[in-house]
């Protein structure tokens, strides 16, 4: 993911430098190796520099923080009627490689800087045109909410894909509790604006923060669209948007906006944080449709991020079935 906006020398990460199969190998071999870092790599072979020498290991309460909600619901029952057909991504692999541009454009950094968010005590609101506005403590939120898990292919717009347990609960539970007027079409998701923990949130200061998304009424009420407050059987760590996200399977993964603070139900169609950057390359519906090419990146086929083998998208990244009828004029 990122804005057309040129970048200087210095910003732009090693993989876009390097031909992706190239990089993709050399991190394989730098695992199989047992080297946690490239920088390990370089004190070896003196002939790589500009990447961290120090070795980072995720932890067990980076992968599952402390300060997260609820955290003794987990693990809840899976719904057996999600099933994604592939093999899961390992946990470390989707813990250690994110889009979280409020602290880093670099995949790979997220995850030791998102550990700064504090999460607790954290609050949402669910207002606009609804009946009963809500602002409540994200803990008693989820403790009133029916959690399950659910296995889902989740594919990025720059075609990678990974396939996770979210533990969640259906958007349109919230929904029908806040009872939404007549008039609400959209909903708008904002995360939080708060530039001393998130580094990204002031020194990207081209980005239009707080990250902003929507829906439509009738994708918020999908039987697929999630909340996701855990994966792998836990809280959400705060790299993958702890300590409460959305999910839409069936469209590009910039949708999925992370650490929600507030929804708010309106009348007209929202703007979205990357639509707005660059309308000509992120739509609001930002549907995965293999024949419909990003301009910096093919849609065709994609690649899962744990193996780095390529495979043919899917439309509707193999949802149609529960969401083609959206789209029907
Ligand atoms: N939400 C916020 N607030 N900020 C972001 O930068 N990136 C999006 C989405 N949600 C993003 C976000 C993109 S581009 C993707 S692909 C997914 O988060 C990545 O989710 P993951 O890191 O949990 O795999």
């Amino acid at each position: 993911m990122s804005y057309i906006r040129k970048r200087k020398g210095w910003e732009i990460p090693e993989r876009s430098v390097t031909s992706e199969d190239i990089y993709w190998n050399r991190r394989r071999f730098i695992k199989a190796m047992g080297l946690g870092s490239i920088g390990a790599l370089s004190l070896a072979t003196g002939c790589e520099a500009g990447e961290t020498s120090t070795k980072e290991v995720m932890s067990p309460t980076i992968r599952n923080p402390l300060d997260a909600p609820a955290r003794d619901l987990y693990p809840v029952k899976r719904n057996l009627s999600f099933t994604a057909n592939r093999s899961l991504t390992p946990e470390d692999i989707a813990a250690g490689y994110n889009n979280f541009y409020e602290f880093t454009t670099d995949k790979e950094g997220v995850w030791p800087l998102a550990q700064k968010l504090n999460i607790k005590p954290w609050e949402i609101e669910i207002t606009g045109l609804v009946d009963r506005p809500q602002k409540c403590d994200i803990d008693k939120l989820i403790r009133m909410m029916p959690l399950e898990e659910r296995i889902y292919r989740f594919r990025c717009v720059e075609a990678w894909a990974m396939t996770v347990p979210w533990t969640g609960f259906p958007l349109k539970a919230l929904i029908d509790k806040v009872k939404p007027k007549s008039s609400a079409k959209y909903l708008r998701f904002i995360t939080f604006m708060r530039p001393t923990e998130a580094p990204g949130q002031y020194s990207a200061s081209w980005y239009p923060w707080p990250y902003f998304e929507g829906l439509t009424m009738a994708e918020a009420t999908n039987e697929l669209t999630l909340l996701a407050t855990g994966i792998y059987g836990h809280p959400l760590p705060k790299q993958h948007g702890a300590p409460i996200r959305l999910i839409t399977p069936w469209k590009y993964g910039f949708k999925s906006i992370k650490s929600i603070v507030r929804i708010e139900f309106v009348e007209k169609q929202p703007p979205t944080f990357w639509n707005k950057l660059a309308p000509a390359e992120y739509s609001f519906t930002a549907n995965i449709n293999p024949k419909v090419p990003h301009p910096r990146w093919s849609q065709a086929s994609e690649r899962i991020i744990d193996t780095g083998k390529r495979v043919p998208t899917l439309p509707y990244n193999g949802y149609g079935e529960y969401v083609a009828q959206l789209y029907k004029s």
